[in-house]
């Protein structure tokens, strides 16, 4: 490998690559349920999910691999995501899109996604979860 093309992938990292890839965010999307499930706080949206969270921890992290710019996983399986849409049947406000961030705060804490890629992922998840919203207030 020359020393250019070194240099290339260093400055050209995606934040995929820059999490720690598929390890980590199996990890990041299984500690943000378990925290969703175990904290009284996000009882909001949990109520929304299925008692069994099998299939939700699976979608989160086949979307988030394509979404951080790693593999696109979820596109190659189920198609486009049409995400917003997905979310239609759930009356999402405020309170439902800042519970969501709370728990994905909590889970890159306890993941020790730190700095500013933890700032970076904040303020995308925010653009993200903000663009969710369907309901006012
Ligand atoms: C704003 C607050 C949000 C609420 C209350 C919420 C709630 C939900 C609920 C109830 C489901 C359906 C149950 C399930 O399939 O697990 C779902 C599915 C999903 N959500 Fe969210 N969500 C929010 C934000 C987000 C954000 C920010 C992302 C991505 C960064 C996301 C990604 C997904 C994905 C990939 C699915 C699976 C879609 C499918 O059925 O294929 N959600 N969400």
């Amino acid at each position: 490998m020359s020393d250019q093309k070194t240099t290339q992938q260093t400055t050209q990292q995606t934040t995929y690559e820059l999490i720690g890839g598929a390890e980590k965010l199996r990890e990041l999307v299984d500690r943000f349920y378990d925290l969703m499930d175990l904290e009284a706080s996000y009882q909001g949206i949990r109520i929304m999910h299925p008692r069994d969270l099998t299939s939700s921890r699976e979608k989160l992290y086949l979307f988030l691999s394509g979404w951080m710019g790693g593999p696109d996983l979820y596109v190659e399986q189920y198609g486009h995501p049409r995400l917003r849409a997905r979310h239609l049947p759930f009356s999402i406000g405020i309170s439902e899109r800042d519970q969501w961030l709370q728990c994905m705060r909590q889970a890159m804490k306890d993941c020790n996604i730190n700095g500013i890629l933890f700032e970076r992922l904040m303020q995308s998840f925010f653009t993200t979860a903000d663009w969710m919203r369907n309901r006012a207030g």
